[in-house]
């Protein structure tokens, strides 16, 4: 015993003294990186869009997260939640996709309108009834409630074209046909705006299992066929038609998107697409087995690897697109990304229900920076999914409801909705934990709408303090202030019990001869806009 203490502080003193030496780091020094920023350069728009949501009938995704019914005990307006609206509108959610996923190529959008509706089936999650009591009218009201624009994504695997066009005449026309007659006669005298439409979900899978030629062949009719005829979205604001694309950089997708994209060449008046989809989650490996809460960093360290495999992706089918529309006309829309975990133990498998932790919150933010560094292609994305079911924002169980981690990388990065990118360098350090190696530290930057500088660093490492030296050319500044965002532990997670676990907190930078310094947190997401 005494010579184990002896031992003890025999090495102890060693160390000390190593530390005074600065031949290894104590437990306060910090890593420290330098961000250079341009600010006289500018590059592509950080399109509002990759900020978009997508909300799926699939477990308590709407039912229960959204949708509570009139008469329910939860304060509601019109059956739809207020506490979540509330949540929403202050993430500013540029759009949300619906109905689907792989439940829009079964979905007949008449089982959910007007006064009696249809139960139907929801085969593909779960298997269990669908009430169809939150419809078309219902979603519209929704996104009136939160200020989105509609992505409606067609059935084209079970349904036919005919029925899609008949929903989009339903509404958008102002005309005073059956069908407009008839969303008057369900409260809506006025046409919908519908910003996008999806034709088709993963044909490829659930969508139908389509061969890409197949595909394009449903695509040109249902392009030339389903339209809007909102008198509103006639010149400007016209509807986005976004089409199925690739799930993966394999050569089955890569034949995808070569097939799409040259039909698109080779258009002519009668059809036309403005988006290609792109699909990818974080899941490691197939079926999902990472659990999403009780983890360590090894875990954390291998999820963060899988996620920035995300633009190695884009940059291959960014290629492909480039040979087809060299004046990028036609945007890569990643219209389903996030974690895809292993399910809670003792929830029904089919609701995709998982939670969601710091680790959440870092890889959205690493998500984020690559769309917005490919913001020349990636002009939309829809994190899956909004509320209850996989990288949700929300969660709720009956009258509770608690923010996620990954809320809060929203609500920091709305500033960048619709900023312009500006070129930032830094030498990013590395990060390594067993055989995974990441680079230390990610940056953007962008000038807001509001004028101001904006700068998005992350700290993926979850040992080290980073020590980030700003430095700026083409402009100067006083200091500057923001949020972060970090936790305890890689795995800490906000509950309806303890809700602040993980929630910003203020940060700021101060000037030192002409640079400003920031010290930023093991494992943390931060955004602060420059004061000059
Ligand atoms: O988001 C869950 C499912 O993932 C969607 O329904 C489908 O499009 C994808 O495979």
């Amino acid at each position: 015993m005494t010579q184990h203490v002896a031992r003890f502080k025999r090495s102890l003193l060693v160390g000390l003294a190593l530390i005074g030496l600065g031949l290894i780091p104590s437990a306060t020094s910090a890593e420290r990186v330098e961000v250079s920023i341009d600010a006289s350069k500018t590059g592509a728009k950080i399109d509002r869009d990759i900020f978009g949501q997508f909300a799926e009938h699939l477990g308590h995704g709407i039912d229960g997260g959204i949708w509570v019914g009139r008469d329910s005990t939860i304060p509601n307006t019109r059956g739809i939640r207020n506490d979540v609206v509330t949540a929403l509108k202050a993430l500013k959610v540029p759009n949300v996709r619906w109905p689907g996923g792989c439940f829009a190529d079964e979905y007949h959008w008449r089982k959910g309108i007007g006064p009696q509706r249809a139960v139907s089936l929801n085969p593909n999650w779960g298997g269990v009834t669908e009430p169809n009591t939150f419809g078309t009218d219902e979603f519209m009201d929704f996104l009136g409630q939160i200020g989105s624009d509609a992505y409606i994504s067609v059935n084209v695997g079970s349904g036919t074209p005919q029925e899609a066009a008949e929903w989009l005449e339903y509404m958008t026309t102002a005309q005073p046909t059956t069908l407009e007659k008839e969303r008057a006669a369900n409260g809506h005298p006025a046409p919908y705006k519908i910003a996008f439409l999806g034709i088709g979900n993963e044909s490829w899978d659930c969508g139908g299992n389509m061969t890409p030629d197949y595909y394009v062949s449903q695509m040109k009719i249902y392009s030339r066929f389903v339209r809007n005829f909102n008198p509103a979205q006639q010149d400007k604001d016209q509807m986005q038609k976004i089409a199925v694309g690739p799930g993966g950089g394999e050569p089955r997708w890569t034949e995808w998107t070569e097939t799409v994209m040259k039909a698109y060449q080779q258009h002519t008046w009668s059809w036309d697409i403005n988006g290609l989809s792109m699909h990818s989650y974080t899941v490691g490996h197939w079926p999902p087995s990472y659990a999403s809460s009780g983890f360590g960093e090894t875990e954390y360290s291998q999820i963060l690897k899988f996620t920035l495999e995300m633009d190695d992706l884009i940059s291959k089918h960014s290629a492909i697109m480039d040979k087809y529309d060299p004046q990028k006309k036609v945007a890569l829309v990643v219209d389903e990304w996030g974690t895809w975990y292993a399910p809670l133990p003792g929830s029904n498998p089919g609701f995709l229900v998982q939670q969601n932790s710091l680790r959440d919150a870092v890889l959205a933010a690493l998500n984020l920076n690559i769309f917005a560094r490919h913001a020349d292609r990636v002009r939309g994305a829809n994190i899956a999914q909004m509320i209850n079911v996989l990288q949700a924002m929300i969660m709720t169980d009956k009258e509770k409801m608690v923010l996620t981690p990954t809320y809060y990388v929203f609500k920091m990065y709305e500033p960048f909705q619709d900023s312009t990118f500006v070129p930032v360098t830094f030498n990013s350090g590395t990060y390594t934990h067993g055989d995974v190696s990441l680079p230390r530290v990610d940056a953007i930057a962008a000038k807001g709408k509001d004028g101001k500088l904006w700068v998005e660093i992350t700290n993926i490492d979850p040992n080290e303090t980073v020590d980030v030296e700003l430095n700026l050319v083409g402009t100067s500044a006083k200091g500057a202030s923001g949020e972060t965002l970090t936790a305890p532990k890689v795995d800490s997670i906000n509950t309806f019990d303890a809700p602040s676990t993980v929630v910003p907190k203020p940060i700021s930078a101060k000037a030192q001869g002409g640079k400003l310094t920031l010290k930023l947190e093991p494992k943390s997401v931060t955004v602060i806009s420059l004061e000059q």
